[in-house]
């Protein structure tokens, strides 16, 4: 049977995953498919009940499961402990090494209902439509860190580690997944002054060949980052480095109209892993004002890529579109003449669509 591991986390993780869940059901329901689901601690409230952020049960039950949906991790309470205690750093990133999760894909897609809910303007950003494939399990993020005193305080170091393989299979996917779309790779780097960047460009231009039906361009990440608000419709499948994702797509974020819109799947192991790319935001969490649309479209995804289920993925998205369509808005995202509804009866409009 079809399992999934389901891992709510912390702050608005806890309000946001549930809204998942009744979806997933409803589509039990409609469709007549079948789900197991276990529950299991992450992040600060792990470290708070087993003393460990990613207790070796969790990572166990993600093994064993098809596909695991999380919430989110952190907050301001784990901030001051160990690195390898805190949330982030001792359960998230070891959680997508340890699965194998190279590639994070975080699609960035304008519902049409929602491209006035934008800082930018409608014409800029309607039918916005880009993947950004993200590295996730190398880079800066896993380079060897280094903390030593000084005589004048400390001498502190990140490094960004790469490889020829890990370079290729990411970039690998991105040409697969622009040749099923409008066949344009983007491969944003540093090449100007990283090293890492010069591999990457190269190994990247490489393959190319290999797919001679898609363009492939490479562009620094700081002028990315400007043509992505200037004319964000020049992309189609773009492929980075770690933590330059990381900051391209809470930018991304922002052109569809709420960080709370965006969903993501990491891929590359056996087991999936489905997430909003959005943080646990503290400030909003236990008051049912968190938008659960971003953990609802990851569960989608999920049915999409691990089961296969493009049909129930579908009905998923349009479910969504619906609601929006009818001028329902959480906090996030709402707009003068909407009517503004908060977590819980997002999730359960989206059902009602359904
Ligand atoms: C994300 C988040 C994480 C990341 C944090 C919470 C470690 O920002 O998924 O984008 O940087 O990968
Ligand atoms: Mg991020």
């Amino acid at each position: 049977m079809a399992k999934i591991a389901v891992l709510p986390g912390d702050g608005i993780g806890a309000e946001i995953v549930p809204q998942a869940l009744k979806v997933i059901k409803a589509v039990e329901k409609k469709f007549g498919r079948h789900f197991e689901f276990e529950k299991a601690l992450i992040g600060g409230a792990a470290y708070d009940q087993k003393g460990h952020p990613l207790p070796e049960e969790t990572l166990a039950l993600c093994k064993k499961s098809d596909a695991v949906l999380l919430g989110a991790v952190g907050g301001p309470q784990w901030e001051k402990l160990p690195v390898e205690l805190r949330p982030e750093l001792g359960a998230l990133l070891p959680l997508r090494k340890e699965l194998g999760l190279y590639a994070n894909l975080r699609p960035v897609r304008v519902f049409p209902q929602l491209a006035d809910a934008s800082t930018l303007k409608n014409e800029v950003v309607s039918n916005l439509d880009i993947m950004v494939v993200r590295e996730l399990t190398g880079g800066l993020y896993f380079g060897e860190k280094k903390k030593e005193a000084i005589d004048e305080g400390f001498r502190v170091v990140d490094t960004l580690v790469y490889t020829t393989p890990e370079i290729k299979r990411v970039a690998k996917l991105a040409f697969e997944l622009a040749q099923k779309r409008r066949g344009k790779v983007t491969s944003v780097d540093k090449a100007n002054v990283l090293e890492s960047s010069r591999h990457w460009r190269e190994v990247v231009a490489g393959l190319a060949p290999e797919y001679p039906q898609v363009e492939l361009e490479h562009m620094y990440v700081d002028n990315c980052a400007m043509q992505l608000v200037r004319a964000p419709k020049q992309f189609d499948v773009m492929v980075t480095e770690n933590m330059f994702g990381d900051i391209l797509t809470d930018l991304a974020a922002q052109l569809t109209g709420s960080i709370g819109m965006l969903p993501s799947a990491s891929v590359g192991g056996r087991v999936a892993l489905y997430e909003p790319i959005h943080g646990s935001a503290p400030d909003l969490a236990g008051k049912n004002l968190a938008n659960p649309l971003a953990t609802i479209l990851s569960a989608a995804m999920m049915l999409r890529i691990t089961f296969n289920m493009e049909e129930e993925a579908r009905a998923v998205e349009e479910a969504v579109a619906k609601v929006l369509a009818k001028g329902y808005r959480t906090g996030d995202i709402m707009q003068p003449g909407m009517k503004q509804v908060g977590t819980e009866e997002m999730g359960d409009l989206v059902i009602n669509e359904l």
